[in-house]
């Protein structure tokens, strides 16, 4: 598989590298710590087109591949991991989502807005008691002829606070189980739509994650993505491509912490010579520069493989699993390169450090990416 970039690709990854440093760098310190949500920072990622990259120009999107998508995602990532969720869950979930399984007329009406930025969306599946085991929804979305009643709470949802537009997975027949799901498009203005606290996390701090209640939301029918019951495979395919985004995301990280460690251990000495003149450093250096490329290897892979049209389900969760992990891992080590400095918020590896953890753990835990790669090996 060739790995050699476009023109196009190149100045996509020049354009998300320069917006990151010369726009979200100066204050993504300040955000972290105060939990801010990036409102300039967002209305300007819709303005340079990173809110709809994938979305057909037809509907106001760049029309660019997957592996686009990736490059402005990991290097957005290496600096503001608050606006690379807001930027992956609004591109690879809901456009992404929508795109392909709407309506001409649910993507006319939508999409547009979406894409640009004017409005974010949200992807609501998690409940309370419906996180890894999906299916267990307890929303429900009773048929009422021509439209459903929505009713439920959906967990940690990303964008809460902010989005017009949610992609809600419910329950319409209890005894069809997963086939008895529907994905419904709900517009928060709706009567009866409830936006819950925001949770004060460890990580991507900025970002606005909320619960979200339904009370008795009356949604036409004409706004449920494909057939009846479609819901459940709707999401998890849709989460299949959101996955290598989030890969992207840990990618960003770790190699965020790897330029910082590279930097600082070249630069900072003890016992008459640069850290990384150490073999104990030099070690952990060569380590994470192994992994940074092959995760990098893994996520524009599970890029491409969705861009050529086949299954990326596999490819997706093994990236994901990958880039994750080894962010975790070595955002840690990261933080030890820099000593007491690490500990610090002024030196951004701690944030990075933070940050890495949900990786691990949204869009499907690693234990859900081990399960989806395990299915696909033994079947
Ligand atoms: N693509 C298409 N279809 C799929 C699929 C995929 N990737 N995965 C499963 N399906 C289909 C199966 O083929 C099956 O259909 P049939 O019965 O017709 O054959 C159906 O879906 C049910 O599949 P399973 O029996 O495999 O379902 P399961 O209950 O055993 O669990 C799971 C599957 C992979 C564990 C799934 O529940 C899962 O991915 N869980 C994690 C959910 C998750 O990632 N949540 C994240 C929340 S979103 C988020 O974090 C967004 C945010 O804001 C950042």
């Amino acid at each position: 598989m060739q790995f050699q970039l476009t023109e196009e690709q190149l100045a996509v990854q020049e354009a998300a590298r320069s917006f990151a440093q010369q726009k979200l760098k100066s204050g993504v310190i300040d955000r972290d710590s105060r939990a801010k949500y990036p409102k300039n920072e967002v209305k300007m990622m819709g303005e340079l087109g990173f809110l709809g990259m994938m979305v057909s120009p037809e509907y106001g999107g760049g029309g660019m591949d997957t592996l686009s998508y990736v490059l402005a995602m990991e290097e957005i990532s290496k600096i503001d991991n608050s606006c690379s969720v807001i930027m992956s869950v609004n591109n690879s979930l809901v456009c992404w989502g929508l795109e392909h399984y709407g309506t001409p007329e649910q993507k006319k009406k939508y999409l547009p807005d979406l894409a640009s930025g004017k409005k974010i969306g949200s992807f609501c599946l998690s409940e309370p008691e419906a996180g890894s085991d999906a299916t267990r929804q307890r929303t429900t979305a009773v048929d009422m002829g021509d439209y459903y009643l929505l009713n439920g709470t959906k967990n940690w949802i990303t964008n809460g606070g902010t989005s017009k537009i949610h992609l809600v997975v419910a329950q319409t027949n209890v005894a069809a189980g997963h086939r008895g799901i529907n994905a419904l498009i709900v517009e928060t203005k709706w009567k009866g739509v409830e936006i819950g606290a925001k949770e004060d996390k460890l990580g991507i701090r900025s970002s606005d994650t909320h619960t979200i209640m339904y009370n008795d939301v009356k949604v036409p029918k004409a706004n449920r993505i494909g057939a009846d019951g479609f819901g459940f495979k709707f999401a998890m395919k849709t989460l299949s491509g959101g996955r290598i985004g989030i890969a992207a995301q840990a990618l960003g990280i770790l190699g965020g912490a790897y330029e910082l460690a590279l930097a600082y251990s070249k630069q900072r000495e003890t016992f008459g010579k640069p850290i990384a003149q150490h073999q104990a450093i030099a070690f952990k250096l060569a380590d994470m520069a192994t992994d940074y490329e092959a995760a990098k290897l893994m996520v524009y892979r599970a890029a491409r493989i969705k861009d050529s049209g086949e299954d990326y389900t596999t490819a997706a969760a093994m990236a994901k699993l990958f880039a994750s992990d080894a962010a975790m891992r070595h955002t840690v080590e990261a933080v030890q390169i820099h000593g007491g400095y690490g500990f610090v918020k002024e030196y951004h590896v701690e944030r990075l450090m933070r940050d890495a953890k949900i990786t691990q753990i949204y869009e499907g835990t690693s234990e859900i990416q081990k399960m989806v790669i395990a299915r696909s090996i033994l079947s």
